[in-house]
């Protein structure tokens, strides 16, 4: 790239950033990163249009503030004063300082001051998605129109990265209903078919005049054929809990385990997973993670006596982090030592490198951290 403008660098960089094949939440956090480094903005965010409401932002994908600060302010951006600026009108605005703009309604109390400001709309197929923000060019000037050209390029781009993910999903979407479809047929061809037969033999039996020995023999027939058809729906289901889990991604294996435990649990586990879960996560993570949480929750149902329990599965500082923490008991003073389970659920972590910490939570219960290196 020698003798190359170094913006054009930049701007390709940001470009390659986005263009990888991601899931959605992933691309969006990578726009805003890429667009903070291409005009050198403190605060960057993106800014998902509701659908129902495309007067509001249904979600806001921010960079630059700290996660403390955050937390303080509150909730986040609805899209009221400039952010609903762009809403209404979507074109490229830049301002050199916010608090001077007519539309501006000010900054909330906890927020970091931000002066200047460029945002662009980010279309998908056409239609207005979403808005990219950026403020506070860190050399304490105004953005300039290089910077704003940046930022609608970048915007394109993640557009139409955007549109090849929604463009994916519905690929496997497509997939997973022709899947139901073809489930649907074998289910018809074969058990309903069968039943049905078995229904006529039935009728058959009862029907006035037949002789008893004729009957019985009949009703023995139903009965044989009814036990085939409940083996051959077993073989079935077993077929489907087998093939397509294994391809399924990371959060939906997780729910699986809790909704397969609900009943055995008694109610259901929260459960929040965060960050991009289904492409950071390797197959060695998962195959770990997955029989863990259901130890753990499986232990919750067996020895907590608990009314809720809440799962967070979360990327932390380069960690993966399984947390479950009931509202039980807690931990007998001395717990049977030799348990299989928790031993396992040590071993796991230990062959990633990780480590398990057991402890009381806050309300009495039991806290697990199951934690291992990315
Ligand atoms: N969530 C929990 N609440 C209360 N006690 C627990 C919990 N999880 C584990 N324990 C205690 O730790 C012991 C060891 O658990 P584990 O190794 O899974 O063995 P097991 O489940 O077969 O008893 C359990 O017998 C129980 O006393
Ligand atoms: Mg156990």
């Amino acid at each position: 790239m020698d003798g190359m403008d170094p913006r054009v660098g930049r701007l390709l960089e940001a470009i390659l950033a986005v263009a990888e094949d991601l899931d959605l939440d992933a691309v969006l956090e990578r726009v805003v990163v890429a667009a903070c480094g291409l005009v050198d903005a403190r605060y960057g965010a993106l800014g998902v249009v509701d659908r129902e409401d495309p007067g509001r932002l249904s979600t806001f994908v921010h960079h630059g503030i700290d996660a403390e600060t955050v937390r303080r302010m509150g909730a986040l951006p609805s899209g009221r004063g400039l952010l609903g600026e762009l809403l209404r009108d979507p074109r490229p605005l830049r301002v050199a300082d916010l608090g001077g703009h007519p539309a501006s309604v000010g900054l909330p109390p906890g927020h970091p001051p931000m002066h200047s400001f460029i945002g662009a709309p980010i279309r998908v197929r056409g239609a207005v998605f979403g808005n990219l923000y950026l403020t506070d060019k860190r050399t304490g000037t105004a953005f300039s129109a290089e910077d704003e050209a940046g930022v609608v390029a970048l915007a394109a781009v993640a557009g139409s990265a955007i549109a090849n993910v929604e463009m994916a999903r519905q690929g496997q979407e497509l997939s997973v209903s022709r899947e139901r479809d073809r489930i649907a047929r074998d289910l018809h061809d074969t058990v309903i078919q069968n039943l049905y037969a078995t229904g006529l033999g039935l009728q058959a039996a009862v029907r006035d005049g037949v002789d008893p020995d004729d009957a019985r023999a009949r009703v023995e027939r139903a009965i044989e054929s009814i036990d085939a058809t409940v083996k051959e729906i077993r073989a079935r289901i077993f077929d489907l809990q087998d093939t397509p889990s294994a391809q399924r991604g990371v959060r939906a294996r997780l729910l699986a385990v809790a909704e397969e435990l609900a009943d055995l649990l008694g109610f259901p586990a929260r459960i929040r997973l965060d960050g991009p879960l289904d492409t950071a996560l390797g197959a060695e993570h998962v195959d770990q993670l997955v029989p863990v949480l259901r130890e753990t929750l499986t232990n919750v149902a067996k020895h907590a006596r608990a009314t809720g329990v809440v799962v967070r599965v979360e990327l932390v500082d380069g960690w993966i982090e399984l947390e479950v923490v009931d509202d039980g008991d807690g931990l007998p003073a001395a717990p049977r030592q030799h348990g299989m389970g928790l031993r396992n659920v040590r071993e796991r972590a230990a062959l990633l490198g990780g480590d398990v910490e057991l402890g009381s939570a806050p309300g009495g219960g039991t806290r697990v951290l199951w934690r291992v290196p990315l």
